[in-house]
C-alpha cells in the first residue's frame, strides 16, 4: 500500500485526481472504476477543471461504477446514475454508451448482476478502481460479512450504512434497503486501486483495514493483499494510523 498524506479534503481531492489523470494520460483508452459518495466529489471537480483547461481527454475512456441502489429510478436525484451524471459525466467528453453502472431499475437481481458482470468482462477488466470507504470498512456496498464476495451481487444494506446515507434523503425510511454492488473479487482484479478517505469518522475503518487482520468483517482489509493500492487520506482520516 502506498499512502499519500493530504492536509485536508481539498488536498486529498487534488492528489487523487492527479493519480486518475496519470492513468488517463498513460492509457487513454483505460477502464476507470468509479465511486459515489461525498468523498470523491472534490476529485471529480478537479478532473472537470483539468478537462476544461484542456489537460485531460476522456474520449477513449470507459467507466464502470461500483454500485447502485436497487429499485431506484435513474432520474431520482439519489440514484448513483444521477450522481455520476451531475458530478462528472455531463461535464467531460466521455463518449455516450461508454459509462456503465449496475441497472438499479432491473427488479430481477440475478439478471441485473449477471448483466453487469458481463459488462465488466466485456470491457476487459478495470485499470484503476476508485474507492471510498464506509465507516464500517465497506467498499462499494460490500458490507461486513462472514465471507468475501465474488462478483456483482445484491446486498442488504447494514443499519450503519443506512444511518450514514440517510442524510441524503428526507426520511430514514426513504433510504433503499438493497443495492447491487460489484464484488470484492472484481475489485481485487483491478490493476490498481485508489482509496480516498476524509474526516475523523473514517479513521478507525482506515486503521482496521490496513493495520488489522484481513477479515470479511472489515471488507476493505482485503486490500492488504492487492499489489497496487494507493491510499489518499487527509489528516483527520489518518489520525489513528501509526
Ligand atoms: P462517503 O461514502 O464518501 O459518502 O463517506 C463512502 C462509502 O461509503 O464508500
Amino acid at each position: 500500500m502506498r499512502l499519500y498524506k493530504a492536509k485536508n479534503y481539498e488536498d486529498m481531492s487534488r492528489k487523487a485526481a492527479n493519480i486518475i489523470s496519470a492513468q488517463v494520460i498513460m492509457k487513454p483508452d483505460c477502464v476507470l472504476g468509479l465511486a459515489t459518495g461525498s468523498t470523491p466529489i472534490g476529485t471529480y471537480k478537479q478532473l472537470i477543471e483539468w478537462y476544461n483547461k484542456g489537460d485531460l481527454d476522456f474520449s477513449e475512456v470507459t467507466t464502470v461504477n461500483l454500485d447502485e441502489y436497487k429499485g431506484m429510478p435513474r432520474e431520482n436525484s439519489q440514484s448513483y446514475y444521477y450522481f455520476m451524471h451531475t458530478n462528472l459525466f455531463d461535464h467531460v467528453n466521455l463518449q455516450k454508451g461508454r459509462s456503465f453502472l449496475p441497472d438499479g431499475t432491473e427488479p430481477d437481481s440475478e439478471k441485473a448482476c449477471s448483466d453487469y458482470n458481463a459488462v465488466i468482462h466485456q470491457v476487459g477488466g478495470i485499470d484503476l478502481q476508485l474507492l471510498g470507504i464506509g465507516r464500517n470498512g465497506h467498499i462499494g456496498f460490500n458490507e461486513p460479512a462472514d465471507h468475501f464476495s465474488l462478483e456483482t451481487h445484491c446486498v442488504d444494506l447494514t443499519p450503519s450504512t443506512i444511518d450514514a446515507n440517510k442524510r441524503f434523503f428526507e426520511k430514514e425510511e426513504d433510504v433503499p434497503r438493497q443495492a447491487y454492488t460489484m464484488g470484492i473479487k472484481t475489485i481485487m482484479q483491478a490493476k490498481r486501486v485508489l482509496l480516498v478517505a476524509s474526516g475523523e469518522d473514517k479513521a478507525q475503518a482506515l486503521y482496521d483495514s490496513f493495520y488489522g487482520p484481513v477479515t470479511p468483517a472489515v471488507p476493505a482489509s482485503i486490500l492488504q493483499y492487492h499489489r497496487n493500492v494507493y491510499v489518499v487520506a487527509d489528516e483527520a482520516a489518518l489520525s489513528k494510523m501509526p
